[in-house]
């Protein structure tokens, strides 16, 4: 009686493979880590607490977990860009921390592009538990807001 027992291996074999996809699915990250970006050479530590550093451009979106996608609330993100001329200063730096649901808004202006490169606005999110994110924004000519989503991978 033979039979019972390679069938019960085919069986076995064709739920695996069955569930295979599924297996993957659930190690595979739901949503897409954001890209990291150069940080730049213009980051300061000790930004001030706020969500206005201009006007004209709102940049928003929801701090995610890269394996759930699920909203991350109380990551802290830093903003910093350029101003008229391509210059870099304090009144253009901010943190922000998402809110219970993981969302964050910052209004700013729209940043010049400079030495060759297209405007531009810097990120630095960081979050216990979580891979620091470095990351930038690149607003798209005449728009006047944005909706990125800022996905991080846990930490290994
Ligand atoms: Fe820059």
């Amino acid at each position: 009686m033979k039979l019972p027992g390679i069938f019960m291996r085919v069986l076995a074999c064709l739920l695996f493979l069955m569930l295979l996809p599924n297996l993957q699915a659930a190690a595979a990250p739901k949503c897409s880590p954001t890209p990291q970006d150069e940080i730049g050479p213009f980051y300061r530590p000790n930004a001030p607490i706020r969500s206005a550093i201009g006007k004209g451009y709102i940049l928003q979106g929801v701090v995610r977990d890269a394996s759930t996608c699920r909203p991350v609330p109380g990551a802290r993100i830093e903003f910093w860009q350029a101003g008229p001329g391509g210059v870099y200063d304090d009144s253009l730096r901010a943190i922000i921390f998402s809110d219970p649901k993981g969302r964050y808004r910052l209004e700013t202006s729209f940043p010049p592009p400079y030495a060759r490169r297209p405007p531009h606005i810097h990120i630095l999110v960081d979050m216990r538990g979580y891979a620091g994110l470095i990351t930038q924004h690149y607003p798209k000519s005449g728009r006047k807001r944005a909706l990125m989503d800022l996905v991080m991978g846990r930490e290994i």
